[in-house]
């Protein structure tokens, strides 16, 4: 998309959002779920739109680790960090995730295909432990389903699969 395209088109996107500090989450929110991450240009256009300075919303946008600058990889695997998955045993199966993967929480494998990212509760705690694959439910895993759904999500088996949302 050529960028005047493009901040036209974001421009659009953030049109209801006001000049205002709280809006600032909101706006960079409506953003990353338009295009599943947060691209450089639409810093720009938040800044403007609020009228805050660029260095503001990058602050924001770099401060809070919901937010991705970078487009996702092919499968973006969100690792749930809130009480009941931990409970459940979510801590081990963040251990198994990075160790499978060979990466560290907010880092993309070096092929750039998976990335894992931390996520939070999302209400559908009935499937703790669990983890979202490109949004969609996982679980309730275990740590051997979980080096199974790593594996699977590079091509050697199929995943088991639950309920939707993330
Ligand atoms: S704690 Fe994981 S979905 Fe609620």
């Amino acid at each position: 998309m050529l960028e005047n395209e493009a901040t036209l088109e974001i421009q659009h996107l953030l049109r209801d959002f006001k000049p205002a500090d709280g809006d600032l989450l909101g706006a960079l929110h409506a953003v990353q779920h338009r295009y599943g991450y947060v691209p450089k240009i639409a810093l720009r256009v938040v800044a403007r739109q609020l009228r805050l300075s660029e260095a503001k919303v990058y602050g924001a946008a770099t401060f809070y680790s919901e937010f991705r600058l970078s487009p996702p990889p092919e499968t973006l695997i969100s690792w749930c960090s809130g009480p009941t998955c931990r409970l459940k045993g979510g801590d081990r199966i963040r251990k198994v995730l990075e160790a499978e993967l060979g990466i560290e929480m907010g880092e993309t494998t070096d092929d750039k295909r998976v990335g894992l990212h931390l996520g939070q509760c999302n209400g559908t705690c009935e499937h703790a432990a669990q983890v979202w694959v490109n949004g969609e439910v996982t679980g309730p895993l275990d740590a051997a389903e979980t080096v199974r759904l790593v594996r699977s999500l590079r091509g050697h088996a199929a995943p088991r699969r639950r309920g939707a949302g993330g």
